[in-house]
Protein backbone atom coordinates (compact mmCIF):
# COMPACT_ATOMS: atom_id res chain seq x y z
CA UNK A 1 0.00 0.00 0.00
CA UNK A 2 2.72 2.54 0.90
CA UNK A 3 4.79 1.63 -2.00
CA UNK A 4 2.52 3.62 -4.21
CA UNK A 5 1.83 7.72 -3.57
CA UNK A 6 -1.45 7.36 -3.53
CA UNK A 7 -3.75 10.18 -3.27
CA UNK A 8 -5.38 10.35 -0.03
CA UNK A 9 -8.97 9.82 -1.52
CA UNK A 10 -7.91 6.18 -3.14
CA UNK A 11 -6.02 5.94 0.40
CA UNK A 12 -9.74 5.94 1.83
CA UNK A 13 -10.64 3.55 -0.05
CA UNK A 14 -8.07 0.96 0.59
CA UNK A 15 -7.77 1.94 4.43
CA UNK A 16 -12.32 1.10 4.51
CA UNK A 17 -10.85 -2.26 2.50
CA UNK A 18 -8.73 -3.74 4.43
CA UNK A 19 -10.15 -2.45 7.48
CA UNK A 20 -13.33 -3.93 6.41
CA UNK A 21 -11.98 -7.32 5.63
CA UNK A 22 -9.57 -7.69 7.52
CA UNK A 23 -12.66 -7.43 10.40
CA UNK A 24 -15.33 -8.98 8.80
CA UNK A 25 -14.30 -11.64 5.99
CA UNK A 26 -14.39 -14.24 8.66
CA UNK A 27 -16.63 -16.15 7.58
CA UNK A 28 -19.13 -17.02 4.43
CA UNK A 29 -22.85 -16.69 5.72
CA UNK A 30 -25.52 -17.96 3.27
CA UNK A 31 -27.68 -14.99 3.01
CA UNK A 32 -30.34 -14.01 5.86
CA UNK A 33 -33.23 -12.29 3.86
CA UNK A 34 -34.99 -10.60 6.90
CA UNK A 35 -38.49 -11.17 7.29
CA UNK A 36 -41.10 -8.72 6.20
CA UNK A 37 -42.96 -7.53 9.07
CA UNK A 38 -44.90 -5.00 9.56
CA UNK A 39 -44.44 -2.74 12.99
CA UNK A 40 -45.56 -3.54 16.18
CA UNK A 41 -49.46 -3.01 17.15
CA UNK A 42 -50.15 -2.06 13.29
CA UNK A 43 -53.40 -2.98 13.69
CA UNK A 44 -54.39 -0.70 16.64
CA UNK A 45 -52.22 2.57 14.79
CA UNK A 46 -54.69 5.12 13.48
CA UNK A 47 -54.30 5.56 9.84
CA UNK A 48 -56.05 9.20 9.25
CA UNK A 49 -56.88 11.86 10.90
CA UNK A 50 -60.00 10.80 11.61
CA UNK A 51 -58.50 8.25 14.47
CA UNK A 52 -57.78 10.76 16.81
CA UNK A 53 -59.64 13.19 19.11
CA UNK A 54 -60.32 15.95 17.99
CA UNK A 55 -62.22 18.78 20.33
CA UNK A 56 -63.13 22.48 19.65
CA UNK A 57 -62.20 21.68 15.62
CA UNK A 58 -58.71 20.87 16.55
CA UNK A 59 -57.46 17.50 16.18
CA UNK A 60 -55.01 16.75 18.50
CA UNK A 61 -51.94 14.55 17.78
CA UNK A 62 -49.79 13.06 20.52
CA UNK A 63 -46.37 12.35 19.64
CA UNK A 64 -45.52 10.85 22.83
CA UNK A 65 -47.60 8.20 22.60
CA UNK A 66 -46.44 5.16 20.43
CA UNK A 67 -49.63 4.60 18.73
CA UNK A 68 -50.35 8.22 17.90
CA UNK A 69 -46.33 8.59 16.71
CA UNK A 70 -46.87 5.88 14.47
CA UNK A 71 -50.01 6.95 13.17
CA UNK A 72 -48.48 9.86 11.60
CA UNK A 73 -46.12 7.54 9.74
CA UNK A 74 -49.53 5.50 8.76
CA UNK A 75 -51.12 8.44 7.68
CA UNK A 76 -48.61 9.49 5.94
CA UNK A 77 -48.16 6.64 3.80
CA UNK A 78 -51.65 6.29 3.31
CA UNK A 79 -51.92 10.19 1.45
CA UNK A 80 -48.68 9.31 -0.72
CA UNK A 81 -49.64 5.92 -1.69
CA UNK A 82 -51.37 7.24 -4.60
CA UNK A 83 -47.82 8.27 -6.18
CA UNK A 84 -46.25 5.27 -5.15
CA UNK A 85 -48.66 2.78 -6.72
CA UNK A 86 -45.60 1.95 -9.14
CA UNK A 87 -43.12 1.22 -7.18
CA UNK A 88 -44.78 -1.88 -5.65
CA UNK A 89 -47.61 -4.22 -4.53
CA UNK A 90 -50.28 -2.95 -1.66
CA UNK A 91 -47.80 0.38 -1.25
CA UNK A 92 -44.86 -1.90 -0.36
CA UNK A 93 -42.95 0.31 -2.66
CA UNK A 94 -43.79 3.64 -1.08
CA UNK A 95 -40.76 5.02 -0.03
CA UNK A 96 -41.33 6.23 3.83
CA UNK A 97 -41.79 3.02 5.00
CA UNK A 98 -38.03 3.37 6.17
CA UNK A 99 -39.32 5.83 8.85
CA UNK A 100 -42.20 3.71 10.33
CA UNK A 101 -40.07 0.18 10.00
CA UNK A 102 -37.38 2.24 12.18
CA UNK A 103 -39.51 3.55 14.56
CA UNK A 104 -41.15 -0.20 15.35
CA UNK A 105 -37.60 -1.30 15.52
CA UNK A 106 -37.13 0.96 18.24
CA UNK A 107 -40.37 0.71 20.19
CA UNK A 108 -40.15 -3.24 20.53
CA UNK A 109 -36.77 -3.35 21.62
CA UNK A 110 -36.96 -0.74 24.81
CA UNK A 111 -35.20 2.43 22.83
CA UNK A 112 -38.05 4.58 23.45
CA UNK A 113 -38.87 4.18 27.29
CA UNK A 114 -37.22 6.49 30.03
CA UNK A 115 -33.66 5.12 30.42
CA UNK A 116 -33.04 7.03 33.89
CA UNK A 117 -35.81 4.76 35.66
CA UNK A 118 -37.52 8.22 36.88
CA UNK A 119 -40.43 7.13 35.13
CA UNK A 120 -42.32 4.12 33.94
CA UNK A 121 -42.58 5.57 30.58
CA UNK A 122 -42.50 3.32 27.63
CA UNK A 123 -41.32 0.20 30.23
CA UNK A 124 -42.70 -2.75 29.78
CA UNK A 125 -45.18 -3.12 33.03
CA UNK A 126 -45.65 0.90 33.29
CA UNK A 127 -46.97 2.97 30.98
CA UNK A 128 -46.34 1.03 27.70
CA UNK A 129 -47.02 2.96 24.91
CA UNK A 130 -45.27 6.22 26.16
CA UNK A 131 -42.64 7.65 24.38
CA UNK A 132 -40.02 8.94 27.06
CA UNK A 133 -38.66 12.70 26.39
CA UNK A 134 -35.52 10.96 28.40
CA UNK A 135 -34.71 8.55 25.53
CA UNK A 136 -32.19 9.56 23.20
CA UNK A 137 -33.63 7.32 20.31
CA UNK A 138 -37.19 8.99 20.82
CA UNK A 139 -36.13 12.36 20.72
CA UNK A 140 -34.06 11.91 17.54
CA UNK A 141 -37.10 10.19 16.21
CA UNK A 142 -39.51 13.09 16.68
CA UNK A 143 -37.47 15.15 13.84
CA UNK A 144 -38.04 12.07 11.61
CA UNK A 145 -41.60 11.83 12.18
CA UNK A 146 -42.88 14.95 13.62
CA UNK A 147 -41.10 17.02 11.26
CA UNK A 148 -42.08 15.59 7.97
CA UNK A 149 -45.45 14.97 9.27
CA UNK A 150 -45.32 18.65 9.04
CA UNK A 151 -43.87 18.80 6.06
CA UNK A 152 -46.82 17.22 4.59
CA UNK A 153 -49.46 19.41 6.68
CA UNK A 154 -47.16 22.15 4.96
CA UNK A 155 -47.41 20.54 0.77
CA UNK A 156 -51.27 21.00 1.44
CA UNK A 157 -51.88 17.03 2.38
CA UNK A 158 -55.04 17.99 4.66
CA UNK A 159 -56.35 20.94 3.06
CA UNK A 160 -59.60 18.91 2.75
CA UNK A 161 -59.48 17.98 7.15
CA UNK A 162 -61.36 20.70 8.48
CA UNK A 163 -59.87 20.84 11.51
CA UNK A 164 -56.61 22.34 12.47
CA UNK A 165 -54.11 19.79 13.34
CA UNK A 166 -52.47 20.26 17.18
CA UNK A 167 -49.59 18.98 17.84
CA UNK A 168 -48.96 18.47 21.41
CA UNK A 169 -46.17 19.15 23.29
CA UNK A 170 -44.59 17.17 25.88
CA UNK A 171 -44.71 18.06 29.40
CA UNK A 172 -40.70 18.93 29.77
CA UNK A 173 -38.05 19.80 27.52
CA UNK A 174 -41.04 21.79 25.27
CA UNK A 175 -38.27 23.71 23.55
CA UNK A 176 -36.40 21.28 22.18
CA UNK A 177 -38.95 20.36 19.60
CA UNK A 178 -41.34 22.27 17.52
CA UNK A 179 -44.87 21.68 16.93
CA UNK A 180 -46.18 23.76 13.68
CA UNK A 181 -44.95 24.10 10.10
CA UNK A 182 -44.34 27.46 11.06
CA UNK A 183 -42.42 27.05 14.92
CA UNK A 184 -40.37 24.85 12.57
CA UNK A 185 -39.41 27.16 9.87
CA UNK A 186 -38.08 29.40 12.82
CA UNK A 187 -36.42 27.29 14.49
CA UNK A 188 -34.74 25.26 11.59
CA UNK A 189 -35.86 26.66 8.26
CA UNK A 190 -33.43 24.56 6.17
CA UNK A 191 -34.40 21.05 7.74
CA UNK A 192 -38.31 22.28 7.48
CA UNK A 193 -37.92 23.28 4.25
CA UNK A 194 -36.55 19.96 2.81
CA UNK A 195 -39.37 18.23 4.08
CA UNK A 196 -41.78 20.20 2.69
CA UNK A 197 -39.62 20.31 -0.80
CA UNK A 198 -39.93 16.82 -0.41
CA UNK A 199 -43.89 16.30 -0.07
CA UNK A 200 -44.47 19.14 -2.78
CA UNK A 201 -42.18 17.14 -4.79
CA UNK A 202 -44.19 14.06 -4.70
CA UNK A 203 -47.89 15.70 -4.50
CA UNK A 204 -46.80 17.13 -7.82
CA UNK A 205 -45.60 13.67 -9.44
CA UNK A 206 -48.20 11.76 -11.33
CA UNK A 207 -47.01 8.01 -12.08
CA UNK A 208 -43.66 6.86 -12.16
CA UNK A 209 -42.47 3.88 -14.17
CA UNK A 210 -41.90 0.49 -12.68
CA UNK A 211 -39.49 -0.74 -15.04
CA UNK A 212 -36.86 1.69 -15.18
CA UNK A 213 -35.57 4.25 -12.18
CA UNK A 214 -36.65 7.65 -13.79
CA UNK A 215 -34.56 10.65 -13.07
CA UNK A 216 -38.38 11.91 -11.12
CA UNK A 217 -38.05 8.35 -9.07
CA UNK A 218 -34.25 8.63 -7.97
CA UNK A 219 -35.20 12.54 -7.20
CA UNK A 220 -38.10 11.73 -4.98
CA UNK A 221 -35.16 9.42 -3.01
CA UNK A 222 -32.35 11.96 -3.00
CA UNK A 223 -34.92 14.31 -1.60
CA UNK A 224 -36.07 11.88 1.13
CA UNK A 225 -32.40 11.22 1.98
CA UNK A 226 -32.31 14.98 1.92
CA UNK A 227 -34.40 15.64 4.37
CA UNK A 228 -33.61 12.58 6.32
CA UNK A 229 -30.01 13.79 7.34
CA UNK A 230 -31.04 17.62 7.61
CA UNK A 231 -33.32 15.93 10.39
CA UNK A 232 -30.33 14.07 11.92
CA UNK A 233 -27.71 16.94 11.45
CA UNK A 234 -30.41 19.05 13.59
CA UNK A 235 -31.11 16.76 16.28
CA UNK A 236 -27.94 15.22 17.11
CA UNK A 237 -26.51 17.98 18.60
CA UNK A 238 -29.71 18.62 20.83
CA UNK A 239 -29.76 15.48 22.37
CA UNK A 240 -26.27 14.70 23.08
CA UNK A 241 -26.98 14.78 27.02
CA UNK A 242 -29.04 12.03 26.67
CA UNK A 243 -26.29 9.50 25.52
CA UNK A 244 -25.20 9.75 29.39
CA UNK A 245 -28.01 7.76 30.30
CA UNK A 246 -27.38 4.83 28.36
CA UNK A 247 -24.89 2.21 28.47
CA UNK A 248 -21.68 3.53 26.14
CA UNK A 249 -21.45 0.84 23.56
CA UNK A 250 -25.70 1.63 23.12
CA UNK A 251 -24.58 5.24 23.08
CA UNK A 252 -22.11 4.65 20.76
CA UNK A 253 -23.91 2.32 18.42
CA UNK A 254 -26.49 5.11 18.60
CA UNK A 255 -24.12 7.97 17.46
CA UNK A 256 -22.64 5.60 15.28
CA UNK A 257 -26.51 4.94 13.51
CA UNK A 258 -26.63 8.68 12.91
CA UNK A 259 -23.67 9.05 11.42
CA UNK A 260 -23.58 6.06 8.61
CA UNK A 261 -26.79 7.18 7.81
CA UNK A 262 -25.37 9.81 5.88
CA UNK A 263 -23.09 7.13 3.81
CA UNK A 264 -26.71 5.12 3.22
CA UNK A 265 -28.00 8.02 1.95
CA UNK A 266 -25.69 8.73 -0.75
CA UNK A 267 -27.07 5.55 -2.25
CA UNK A 268 -30.05 6.42 -2.47
CA UNK A 269 -30.75 3.56 -0.42
CA UNK A 270 -34.66 2.65 -1.47
CA UNK A 271 -36.03 2.38 1.85
CA UNK A 272 -38.98 0.43 0.54
CA UNK A 273 -41.09 -2.08 2.68
CA UNK A 274 -38.62 -5.24 1.74
CA UNK A 275 -35.15 -3.30 1.87
CA UNK A 276 -35.74 -1.72 5.11
CA UNK A 277 -37.06 -5.08 6.88
CA UNK A 278 -34.45 -7.07 5.45
CA UNK A 279 -31.29 -4.53 6.57
CA UNK A 280 -33.42 -3.99 9.70
CA UNK A 281 -32.77 -7.53 10.54
CA UNK A 282 -29.03 -6.78 11.16
CA UNK A 283 -29.55 -4.24 13.88
CA UNK A 284 -29.36 -5.27 17.42
CA UNK A 285 -32.86 -6.74 19.13
CA UNK A 286 -32.13 -5.24 21.88
CA UNK A 287 -30.58 -2.03 23.86
CA UNK A 288 -26.67 -2.61 24.40
CA UNK A 289 -25.66 -3.04 27.77
CA UNK A 290 -22.06 -1.87 29.36
CA UNK A 291 -20.26 -6.08 29.09
CA UNK A 292 -21.45 -5.90 24.98
CA UNK A 293 -18.33 -5.80 22.29
CA UNK A 294 -18.83 -7.17 19.16
CA UNK A 295 -18.01 -9.08 17.25
CA UNK A 296 -18.47 -11.49 20.29
CA UNK A 297 -21.61 -10.54 22.15
CA UNK A 298 -23.05 -14.17 21.67
CA UNK A 299 -26.93 -13.56 21.71
CA UNK A 300 -26.45 -11.30 18.48
CA UNK A 301 -26.78 -13.03 15.13
CA UNK A 302 -23.19 -13.05 13.17
CA UNK A 303 -24.76 -10.21 10.78
CA UNK A 304 -25.84 -7.98 13.71
CA UNK A 305 -22.48 -8.37 15.28
CA UNK A 306 -20.88 -7.72 11.92
CA UNK A 307 -22.69 -4.21 11.83
CA UNK A 308 -21.80 -3.13 14.93
CA UNK A 309 -18.26 -3.35 14.46
CA UNK A 310 -18.72 -2.00 10.71
CA UNK A 311 -20.47 0.84 12.59
CA UNK A 312 -17.76 0.86 15.05
CA UNK A 313 -14.93 1.23 12.13
CA UNK A 314 -16.75 3.87 10.95
CA UNK A 315 -17.17 5.82 14.31
CA UNK A 316 -13.58 5.35 15.37
CA UNK A 317 -12.30 6.41 12.14
CA UNK A 318 -13.84 9.30 12.69
CA UNK A 319 -12.73 10.25 16.16
CA UNK A 320 -9.03 9.27 16.05
CA UNK A 321 -7.96 11.08 12.80
CA UNK A 322 -10.48 13.98 12.97
CA UNK A 323 -12.76 14.41 10.55
CA UNK A 324 -11.98 11.08 8.42
CA UNK A 325 -15.38 10.54 7.95
CA UNK A 326 -16.07 13.67 6.47
CA UNK A 327 -13.60 13.04 3.81
CA UNK A 328 -14.33 9.64 3.41
CA UNK A 329 -18.41 10.73 3.00
CA UNK A 330 -17.00 13.08 0.58
CA UNK A 331 -15.41 10.53 -1.69
CA UNK A 332 -18.54 8.18 -0.93
CA UNK A 333 -20.44 11.09 -2.46
CA UNK A 334 -18.43 11.39 -5.59
CA UNK A 335 -18.66 7.33 -6.34
CA UNK A 336 -22.26 7.98 -5.66
CA UNK A 337 -22.91 10.69 -7.83
CA UNK A 338 -24.06 8.29 -10.83
CA UNK A 339 -26.61 5.55 -10.73
CA UNK A 340 -24.19 3.13 -11.30
CA UNK A 341 -22.43 3.81 -8.39
CA UNK A 342 -25.32 3.99 -6.59
CA UNK A 343 -25.94 0.58 -7.24
CA UNK A 344 -22.75 -0.23 -6.33
CA UNK A 345 -22.73 1.60 -3.15
CA UNK A 346 -25.84 -0.37 -2.05
CA UNK A 347 -24.43 -4.03 -2.95
CA UNK A 348 -21.43 -3.37 -0.64
CA UNK A 349 -23.26 -1.71 2.48
CA UNK A 350 -25.27 -5.28 2.09
CA UNK A 351 -22.07 -7.25 1.57
CA UNK A 352 -20.66 -5.76 4.54
CA UNK A 353 -23.10 -7.90 6.61
CA UNK A 354 -24.35 -10.69 4.47
CA UNK A 355 -21.18 -11.31 2.35
CA UNK A 356 -18.21 -9.82 3.28
CA UNK A 357 -15.77 -11.82 0.97
CA UNK A 358 -17.14 -9.67 -1.19
CA UNK A 359 -16.02 -7.02 0.04
CA UNK A 360 -12.86 -6.11 -1.47
CA UNK A 361 -14.55 -6.68 -5.33
CA UNK A 362 -17.22 -4.17 -4.08
CA UNK A 363 -14.74 -1.27 -3.26
CA UNK A 364 -12.76 -2.03 -5.96
CA UNK A 365 -15.63 -1.51 -8.42
CA UNK A 366 -16.88 1.82 -6.15
CA UNK A 367 -12.89 3.09 -6.95
CA UNK A 368 -14.13 2.72 -10.76
CA UNK A 369 -16.99 4.74 -10.60
CA UNK A 370 -15.12 7.30 -8.08
CA UNK A 371 -12.62 8.02 -10.75
CA UNK A 372 -15.41 7.97 -13.74
CA UNK A 373 -17.53 10.64 -11.91
CA UNK A 374 -14.58 12.78 -12.11
CA UNK A 375 -16.61 15.49 -13.56
CA UNK A 376 -19.82 14.73 -11.70
CA UNK A 377 -21.87 17.35 -9.79
CA UNK A 378 -22.93 16.31 -6.23
CA UNK A 379 -25.99 17.86 -5.31
CA UNK A 380 -26.30 16.69 -1.37
CA UNK A 381 -25.66 19.19 1.01
C1 LIG B 1 -66.00 25.00 14.75
O1 LIG B 1 -66.09 25.36 13.39
C2 LIG B 1 -67.42 25.60 12.97
C3 LIG B 1 -67.41 25.81 11.44
O2 LIG B 1 -66.38 26.68 11.08
C4 LIG B 1 -67.98 26.78 13.75
O3 LIG B 1 -69.31 27.03 13.37
C5 LIG B 1 -67.92 26.50 15.25
O4 LIG B 1 -68.34 27.61 15.99
C6 LIG B 1 -66.51 26.08 15.66
N1 LIG B 1 -66.53 25.64 17.03
C7 LIG B 1 -65.67 26.07 17.95
C8 LIG B 1 -65.82 25.50 19.32
O5 LIG B 1 -64.80 26.88 17.73
C1 LIG C 1 -42.01 -7.08 -1.42
O1 LIG C 1 -42.10 -8.47 -1.25
C2 LIG C 1 -43.36 -9.01 -1.63
C3 LIG C 1 -43.35 -10.48 -1.23
O2 LIG C 1 -42.21 -11.12 -1.67
C4 LIG C 1 -43.55 -8.82 -3.14
O3 LIG C 1 -44.80 -9.33 -3.54
C5 LIG C 1 -43.48 -7.31 -3.43
O4 LIG C 1 -43.53 -7.10 -4.83
C6 LIG C 1 -42.20 -6.70 -2.88
N1 LIG C 1 -42.29 -5.25 -3.02
C7 LIG C 1 -41.34 -4.51 -3.58
C8 LIG C 1 -41.57 -3.06 -3.63
O5 LIG C 1 -40.33 -4.98 -4.06
C1 LIG D 1 -34.16 0.29 36.67
O1 LIG D 1 -35.02 -0.57 37.34
C2 LIG D 1 -34.82 -1.94 37.05
C3 LIG D 1 -35.89 -2.77 37.76
O2 LIG D 1 -36.83 -2.00 38.42
C4 LIG D 1 -33.42 -2.35 37.47
O3 LIG D 1 -33.19 -3.70 37.15
C5 LIG D 1 -32.42 -1.47 36.77
O4 LIG D 1 -31.11 -1.75 37.21
C6 LIG D 1 -32.70 0.01 37.01
N1 LIG D 1 -31.81 0.82 36.19
C7 LIG D 1 -31.24 1.93 36.65
C8 LIG D 1 -30.39 2.67 35.67
O5 LIG D 1 -31.38 2.33 37.78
Amino acid sequence: MARFTLACETFAFVLLTSLLTNNLAAHRQERDRGNSNYPPLWDDVPDSLAGFVSIRNKTVVNPWNYLERMGMYKILLSVTAKYMSNFGPSNTGNVLWGLPLQHGWQFITGRLADPSNVSSCGQKFGDSLCISTRSWWSCMNYYLATIPFLGAVEAGFFEDWPFEIKILPPEEYMDKFCYTAAGCHAQNPEMMSKWTTLFQLLKKSKEFSQIKLLPEEDDIWQHLWIAHVASIEAALPKFSDRLADISAPEAEFGVSWANAVEFIAATHFPTNFNQTNTFQAFLPPRMLSAGDKAPSIPDLSKEQNRALVALDILNKGNKLTGGWCDWLLRVWRRAMCSEDGRAQGQNLLENIVVDPDRISTGIRSLLLEYIKNRNCIIINS
